[in-house]
């Protein structure tokens, strides 16, 4: 019988697409299966998160829980940017771990799990040139890394410090990942990257120099694929070139994620982002004059330390500006190992009033959408089955839409006339 592997994957693209790395090479290696019952698995991994304190805490009481159902044999592994972080302190708290994995680390997961409370947790381990196997958790559409790490130093930020520095993979092994994608099926990329718009500024090793504007022609030149999109760019780097590609690129998705983190040029100084509330909102503009069908989201911090009423209502300014079509928002969090975490912290209930008038804000927003985007017509590309007899899928501008339909239409594209929209979901009808 072959063993069977339990995987919890938290936090962001790129560590799902880790999580896909080591299923692959557990499968390819060991025989691994996959199983979504802890209790009957014989190895259990948990790929973590440490962005903000929450998660970290959550941690602990997930892996009692997990020590408690497990098999008498099984194992349990820690992966990802909190066992990069804490290491060695996650075996000493819960001895019962077998090893600690960290996020740049994900290649040695063949070996690791042969060992007994092993903990690799080297940052500046250099696998971006590693050939993992292939797994992909959807048919449709493949997660691709295109670099590792983050070479920026934004003061509130950890994951600098959890994957290390800065290294873009190079363009060939990119492509032949993506032409590996489409034979097997996937119509859509996602190229996922900290800082995805910074690609090409360090290889290892001798390699042309491809920026991510030249990555985007490239990848869009293999035939049969059909949509792009990447995550995430950075405002800073969001030269006009690349917006003119990514207006001009009929297969990139107009869809552009601009984290804005705060809106106040004081905020962003002491953030060490790079640009100003001008220039975010000069490329913002840039961006919806030259694609007029694009969809913004962005990620915003309230309760930065030092922020004022005053910046907070440049952040709100922006947020009025823009009209971003999607916001994740986040109450600040101060994180082991960063600038910030010296500085003088807002109150808490302070920041949550803040957190709750931004959200409140974007609701409105999105309830003003709705109106502009009933009667409009998408392309979507149906990916999901959901058990109330629809079929959901993301339109070109990432509209999640879904149709009454069953599972012919999955992996299908076709023209959607918009109805019924909520905040996070528009109901349409398949037209000719
Ligand atoms: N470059 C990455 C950023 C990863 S962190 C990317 O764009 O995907 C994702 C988001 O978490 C950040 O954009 C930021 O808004 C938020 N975040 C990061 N550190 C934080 C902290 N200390 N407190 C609160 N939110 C944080
Ligand atoms: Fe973090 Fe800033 Fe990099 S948010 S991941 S240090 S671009």
């Amino acid at each position: 019988m072959s063993k069977k592997l339990f995987i919890e994957t938290l936090g962001c693209a790129m560590n799902n697409r880790d999580s896909e790395h080591m299923i692959a090479e557990l499968n390819a290696r060991e025989g691994y299966v996959l199983t979504d019952d802890a209790s009957v698995a014989d190895l259990i991994l948990i790929n973590t998160c440490s962005v903000r304190e929450k998660p970290v805490h959550k941690l602990f009481s997930e892996l009692g829980v997990f020590n408690k159902l497990k098999k008498a044999d099984a194992k349990i592994g820690v992966c990802g940017c909190t066992a990069s972080h804490l290491g060695n302190e996650i075996i000493k708290k819960a001895p019962y771990v077998n090893f600690v994995l960290g996020a740049r680390n994900v290649s040695k997961i063949g070996e690791i799990i042969h060992k007994d409370k092993a903990v690799e947790i080297e940052i500046n381990y250099d696998e971006s040139q590693f050939a993992f196997k292939d797994f992909r958790s959807s048919p449709y559409k493949a997660y691709i890394n295109i670099s590792i790490g983050c070479d920026k130093q934004c003061t509130f930020c950890i994951v600098p410090k959890t994957r290390g520095d800065e290294i873009s993979i190079p363009t060939d092994l990119i492509l032949t990942e993506v032409r590996r994608a489409v034979e097997s099926g996937a119509r859509e990329v996602f190229l996922l990257g900290q800082n995805v718009n910074n690609y090409g500024r360090r290889f290892s090793g001798e390699h042309e120099k491809v920026n991510f504007t030249e990555l985007l022609r490239r990848v869009s030149a293999i035939e049969d694929l059909e949509r792009i999109r990447f995550t995430s760019p950075h405002p800073l780097h969001m030269d006009d070139e690349f917006l003119e590609e990514f207006a001009r690129n009929p297969k990139i998705c107009k869809s552009m994620h601009m984290p804005l983190q705060s809106g106040s040029n004081a905020i962003l100084k002491a953030m060490k982002r790079g640009y100003t509330k001008e220039w975010f909102l000069n490329r913002a503009a840039k961006l919806r004059e030259m694609a007029p069908d694009v969809n913004i989201s962005t990620d915003i911090i309230v309760a930065f330390p030092g922020e004022s009423e005053e910046d907070f209502a440049d952040t709100m300014d922006v947020l009025n500006k823009v009209r971003f079509e999607q916001v994740f928002s986040f109450k600040y969090s101060p994180r082991p190992m960063t600038e910030a975490e010296k500085m003088e912290e807002v109150d808490s209930e302070v920041g949550s009033e803040r957190l709750h008038i931004l959200q409140s804000r974007h609701d409105e927003i999105l309830d003003e959408l709705k109106e502009v985007r009933m009667g409009q017509i998408v392309e979507v590309y149906f990916e999901e089955l959901r058990s109330d007899g629809y079929v959901a899928g993301r339109s070109d501008n990432n509209i999640m839409v879904k149709v009454k339909g069953s599972e012919e239409l999955l992996g299908q594209i076709a023209r959607v006339k918009i109805g019924e929209v909520n905040r996070t979901v528009a109901h349409g009808e398949i037209i000719a």
